[in-house]
């Protein structure tokens, strides 16, 4: 087998990034690869869900006579796992857990990021073979490094992140990250076990032709909203139509496609949920984060999601998020009185 070393592995392109900055320290290039190699570890299991109801349900007592997790639970702690275990990391939150946790010992407190992840969202997709995700946003302490991190390190704007990035588990498994610098987007290849560089520097189209949002939910929208999709489904050759609506539940995958095909992914608040569904520190965020990166736009209807000064960990914020052009289009919608 011929193998094509012009395609640069994660590892290379973060060490490669890496040499861009002399007084680097290497901590984030480490925290990457600390992030793909649990990727790989829930990978293997993702693909092996369907097989749950021959292997053992969630809460079942496999062969070595351990609990069966639950694969969300499984991916927290890989997670979790392999940042507690590296160099990089003090604390991190997640979705699964309902508080922070602050690793406290000598080398992560010494670590200068704390890491805030979705483990494994679209879950309710997992049963049905169906695209689902991680979601990851790194932020800088705040906090004097030497002590544990502390509360505020993870209420952060998201404009503080340094990286953001997400896992998709599709019918292939990707790892995309942005910088300042860029976004970048590592295909794994199971025959090496490596996620290889397949997407250089992402761009968001500016404009593109479809929108994500769940129809079921239109007539608890605001009315602005609603208008802004009805002109969605009006679209025509004379106006950048027509539109297609796509919508598979997973925001990872649907951002995902959005990002590289070009469209506008939205969960509004309701009347029953004026904030919506989506956690802002590790859904909202990092995809605000990479969009932004890319080109194209991200905001909760009012103001752009990055400004958001959290002061919950698990607070929810509306969400509309993609092309640039499309974006700009919803404001539109959304200014009138
Ligand atoms: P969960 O992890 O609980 O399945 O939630 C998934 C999230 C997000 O990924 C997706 O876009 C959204 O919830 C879908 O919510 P609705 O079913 O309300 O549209």
């Amino acid at each position: 087998m011929i193998v094509n070393r012009n395609i640069l592995t994660l590892d290379e392109f973060t060490l490669q990034q890496l040499r861009a900055f002399p007084t680097a320290t290497g901590e984030l290039s480490s925290l990457l690869r600390d992030i793909g190699l649990a990727a790989k570890r829930v990978n293997v299991e993702v693909n092996k869900a369907g097989l749950v109801d021959i292997l053992g349900d969630a809460g079942a007592v496999n062969v070595q006579g351990e609990d069966v997790k639950k694969l969300d639970i499984y991916a927290n702690n890989q997670f979790m796992g392999v940042l507690k275990h590296g160099i990089s990391c003090a604390g991190i939150g997640s979705e699964e857990l309902d508080e922070v946790v602050v690793f406290d010992d000598e080398v992560s407190n010494n670590s200068k990021y704390v890491v805030l992840f979705d483990p494994l969202d679209g879950s309710g997709n997992i049963d049905v073979n169906v695209s689902i995700g991680t979601i990851f946003g790194v932020y800088r302490r705040v906090s004097e490094v030497g002590k544990p991190c502390i509360a505020a390190d993870f209420l952060q704007a998201g404009n503080r992140q340094v990286a953001a990035g997400y896992i998709v588990y599709g019918s292939s498994t990707m790892l995309v990250y942005a910088t300042k610098r860029g976004v970048n987007g590592f295909t794994l290849d199971p025959s090496i076990g490596e996620f290889s560089l397949s997407h250089p520097n992402i761009k968001c189209p500016p404009s593109g032709k479809i929108y994500s949002v769940n129809h079921g939910n239109f007539f608890q929208y605001e009315k602005n909203v609603q208008q802004y999709i009805n002109a969605c489904q009006k679209k025509d050759k004379t106006n950048g139509g027509p539109y297609t609506q796509r919508y598979i539940g997973s925001m990872v995958a649907d951002v995902h496609r959005n990002l590289l095909k070009g469209g506008i992914f939205m969960y509004p608040g309701t009347i029953g949920k004026p904030n919506g569904k989506l956690r802002l520190q590790y859904e909202c965020n990092p995809f605000a984060f990479i969009t932004e990166i890319a080109g194209g736009k991200a905001t909760d209807g009012k103001q752009r999601i990055l400004d958001i000064v959290p002061t919950q960990l698990h607070q929810r914020s509306p969400l509309f998020i993609g092309s640039i052009n499309m974006m700009n289009e919803l404001e539109e919608y959304l200014k009138q009185a």
